[in-house]
């Protein structure tokens, strides 16, 4: 079955081709596809498009097969190309001719937009909520470790004092950016396509407006032309925030990889939490980190991916647009495996205490002690050339810690404040579910009394 289809059979290898893995991709989109069905239905009725007892019918039917779908039991049949075709091949089977009027004044074009926008906003609540628990975490970890100090490197090589509070914490911070990009995604995200058809509109006197505030965006995309442009546009946002995140997690993978090696040896996991080698029976290795940074660093060329795939594509849809949907919806599953895992890690990880007082990191008091001379009264310069001197002779011998008390500092940490920051950015991720919304629709069904019988 074919929404397309003229009378001339279709060649079964082309349609194949064509369907590609959209009959298991688009499953992900079935619930989005029901809820703007029934948002498109509510707004024929208002706009006289069909009538009351046609869109309690249509709204009955439809939310029959959300529950057949929460159930597990709507599949995309082999002879369907996609789920905007099957839920309308279901509707017509349901209710025969009035099934058939579902697809009034849109186009699967609008529809897969507007499923899509639905579906990620949906992924990134979800997301946003996991990125608030490695948040906690880091920061809860970074007030245990507040006073154990390690050296902070610059080059790779041993700079400065730094501590298990200020390395925890930057990471924490580094989250609370990447959440302010994943809120800007999210509201560009946010605006509705339904209605802008195949990108050219209609001349149906269809009510944009009113499937905006049923189906909660913030607003309308108003240029039906743009409306196609911006599949890809919108794919670009979200990828980019995503690959932010991902950039955090593999710096921070990469990090652990380093500490945990029998030359740092600055943290360590249990051994159930490592693994080992087949043939070297003393070794340890951070698998679990290294395929973090590895997926994380896979994710970082989303973006890159999409601008290939979108390079050069005319106005208008266009159908290498499809394959934008598998990319974009199997980097939220990456992304939600990777912190889930990182958050068992940091659970159970292990922090040693008194790495400073190796001798070997005796230099990284040096600059403490060209400020305590600066605190007496010598000028910069002259108090960094004598400490120098002091290196180079190695009769320099490391000194007591001296306060740190400015903002982002190791006394002073300000994780506070960043959660304050975080917090506040995280009030954008508060869309309704999708069962809160199906419910919602189905309150446009109105009571048989009302009506002249109903169906
Ligand atoms: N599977 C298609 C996609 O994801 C749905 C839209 C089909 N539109 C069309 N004109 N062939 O893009």
């Amino acid at each position: 079955m074919k929404l397309w289809e003229k009378g001339i059979n279709p060649e079964p290898a082309i349609i194949e081709f064509t369907a590609g893995k959209d009959r298991k991709t688009d499953l992900a989109l079935t619930k989005w596809d029901i809820i703007g069905s029934m948002a498109h239905v509510i707004m024929l009725e208002d706009v006289g498009l069909v009538s009351e007892d046609e869109k309690n019918g249509l709204l009955k039917a439809l939310h029959s097969l959300f529950v057949w779908d929460e159930e597990g039991s709507l599949v995309i049949e082999n002879d369907v190309e996609d789920i905007h075709s099957q839920i309308e091949k279901e509707m017509s089977s349901i209710l025969g001719t009035t099934g058939k009027k579902i697809h009034t004044g849109r186009s699967r074009n609008d529809q897969v937009l507007v499923d899509i926008r639905l579906y990620t906003r949906e992924e990134i609540d979800k997301l946003s909520v996991l990125i608030r628990n490695l948040f906690t975490r880091l920061q809860s970890l970074s007030e245990q470790y507040k006073e154990v100090l390690v050296p902070g490197y610059t080059h790779m090589q041993p700079a400065m004092v730094s501590s298990f509070g200020l390395w925890f914490g930057a990471y924490a911070e580094c989250l609370a950016d990447d959440v302010l990009l994943l809120t800007g995604a999210r509201a560009l995200n946010n605006q509705n396509p339904l209605g802008t058809a195949a990108g050219y509109g209609t001349t149906l006197p269809i009510n944009r407006k009113l499937t905006s505030e049923l189906l909660e965006f913030d607003d309308l995309l108003y240029n039906s032309a743009y409306a196609s442009l911006s599949r890809g546009k919108i794919e670009m946002a979200i990828a980019s925030a995503l690959a932010s995140v991902a950039q955090t997690l593999s710096r921070f993978s990469m990090d652990v990889c380093l500490y945990m090696t029998s030359e740092f040896r600055f943290i360590d996991f249990p051994d159930e939490y490592i693994t080992g080698s087949s043939i070297m029976p003393q070794k340890r290795n951070p698998d679990v980190f290294e395929l973090i940074r590895a997926r994380a660093n896979v994710l970082q060329t989303l973006p890159n991916q999409i601008a290939i795939l979108t390079t050069n594509l005319p106005s208008g849809y266009n159908r290498d647009l499809q394959l934008l949907k598998q990319l974009i919806f199997d980097a939220f599953g990456e992304m939600r495996e990777c912190i889930e895992i990182m958050l068992l890690m940091l659970n159970n990880i292990k922090i040693k205490k008194n790495i400073t007082e190796n001798p070997l990191y005796n230099s990284i008091f040096s600059t403490e002690e060209v400020n305590r001379l600066v605190k007496q009264g010598i000028p910069f310069r002259d108090a960094y050339k004598a400490v120098s001197e002091m290196v180079r002779n190695s009769t320099f011998s490391k000194t007591s810690l001296s306060d740190y008390v400015h903002e982002g500092s190791i006394g002073n940490l300000c994780n506070k404040e960043i959660a304050e920051i975080f917090e506040n950015r995280m009030k954008s991720f508060k869309n309704k579910t999708a069962a809160e919304l199906a419910d919602k629709m189905m309150h446009h069904v109105t009571p048989p009394n009302s009506t002249n019988g109903g169906l």
